[in-house]
């Protein structure tokens, strides 16, 4: 837990991306670091390109799958060199939601990685390790990615990709 909490405002790394092809670049190279059990918390307003980030990570595992909104399922799955459970969170209530949902399974998985969307939507339900991703629109294109880590693990990862 100290470790946890230890995580401070000079650990956030803050990147531009100036296109969408961008924003994806930067989820795909995430992508070729994953490991089973990581958990990244997406957040961020309608159309900040979170699910842009998405494609990239996927490709990055590994998977050749087409990313899109898990509107319906809430929950889709990609299938690489690491499985990447891709959860949106806007149509849940809370917390409580996420966890009738079955999420113990995408963030304690041997094979799997998780990536939320709307991770604010359901924070009381995510891991206390886990690496937080702030988008924020700046211009038509313009994207402002915030990269906070939650323990060591995300702490070196953060500092690596970025
Ligand atoms: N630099 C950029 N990075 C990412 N997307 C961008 C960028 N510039 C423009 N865009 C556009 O912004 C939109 C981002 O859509 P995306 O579905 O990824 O957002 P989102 O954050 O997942 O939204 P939602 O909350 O609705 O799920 C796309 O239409 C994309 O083409
Ligand atoms: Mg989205």
């Amino acid at each position: 837990m100290r470790d946890i909490e230890q995580t401070s405002e000079q650990e956030a790394h803050i990147i531009g991306s100036d296109s969408p092809d961008e924003t994806a670049e930067r989820g795909r190279v995430l992508g070729g670091e994953l490991r089973p059990g990581d958990v990244l918390a997406l957040v961020g307003p309608l159309g900040a390109g979170k699910t842009q980030f998405v494609r990239g990570l996927a490709l990055g595992a590994g998977s050749m799958s087409r990313v899109t909104s898990p509107t319906f399922k809430l929950v889709n799955e990609y299938v690489g060199r690491v499985r990447l459970y891709h959860i949106d969170a806007y149509r849940l209530d809370g917390p409580l939601d996420l966890v009738a949902l079955g999420c113990d399974e995408f963030f304690d998985s041997d094979d799997g990685a998780a990536v939320v969307e709307w991770a604010d939507r359901v924070e009381a339900a995510l891991p206390d390790e886990r690496l937080e991703i702030r988008f924020d629109i700046v211009g038509p294109e313009a994207r402002r990615l915030e990269f906070i880590p939650r323990g060591k693990r995300f702490r070196e990862l953060a500092e690596r990709i970025t």
